[in-house]
């Protein structure tokens, strides 16, 4: 079993009957969702939910039902990856482009679990640059207060062409320092017209899965 298969299979074991649950998005999170995939067919009952268009189709192709977001009123666990975490359970997330619903079905669920391979634990974020999604329409301009901001924003491509979300907007990739201050990068971020959301998802889960070569580490975060 490679790390993230170890800790896509572990995450499963916070799954309980009858839980409404969010598939976050990935190449760990593909782990977790075979990994669920197996125990509904052995007859777990749960609803799922998804963060991105690509998970709803992996879910889809092993025989899963995603509900619509509008159609739950909770989400009881979700479980996704990460691009980065620090010691204080700060991470940078948005590698794949589906930070926005990542960041919405966070801010619904009751309790979030997310899971890694030791290589995206860090002391200080910041050397995966940092995702952020913006509207299209002005996009030149939004990039160029971005730019102004000292943020160092790169508009990213995918086979040639501007990478398209599954909201339909763009992203950009800040080049920040290792070491950023992530409050304050939060901050300017806020005062951007046409920034949709970033990746800066702080403080937000409460148990993290590990994968190291001596097995998978569950940390739980008792600040939350
Ligand atoms: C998707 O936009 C991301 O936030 C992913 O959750 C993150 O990039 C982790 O992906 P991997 O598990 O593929 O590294």
């Amino acid at each position: 079993m490679n790390l993230k298969e170890q800790v896509g299979y572990k995450a499963v074991e916070f799954v309980k009957d009858g839980m409404i649950v969010g598939l976050g998005t990935g190449s760990t999170v593909f782990y977790f969702i075979h990994a669920i995939a197996e125990k509904i067919k052995k007859g777990l009952n749960v609803k799922l939910v998804s963060t991105s268009l690509q998970s709803i189709e992996l879910a889809k192709s092993l025989g899963l039902h995603v509900e619509d977001l509008e159609n739950v009123s909770k989400i009881d666990l979700t479980v996704d990856g990460v691009d980065e975490i620090d010691k204080n359970f700060n991470a940078i997330k948005g590698g794949g482009a589906a930070l926005f619903r990542e960041k919405i079905v966070a801010d619904i669920s009751k309790h979030i679990v997310w899971i890694y391979d030791e290589s995206k634990d860090v002391e200080q974020l910041g050397a995966f640059n940092l995702p952020v999604e913006i509207l299209p329409f002005g996009h030149t301009h939004t990039i160029r207060k971005l730019a102004c901001l000292g943020l160092n924003p790169i508009l990213r491509y995918k086979d040639g062409k501007v990478l398209v979300t599954d909201n339909g907007n763009y992203i950009v990739d800040l080049n920040l320092n290792v070491g950023f201050d992530v409050y304050e990068v939060k901050e300017k971020l806020s005062t951007v017209v046409g920034v949709v959301e970033h990746g800066l998802f702080l403080n937000m889960c409460k148990h993290c899965i590990k994968g190291t070569k001596d097995g998978a580490i569950i940390i739980e975060n008792n600040t939350i």
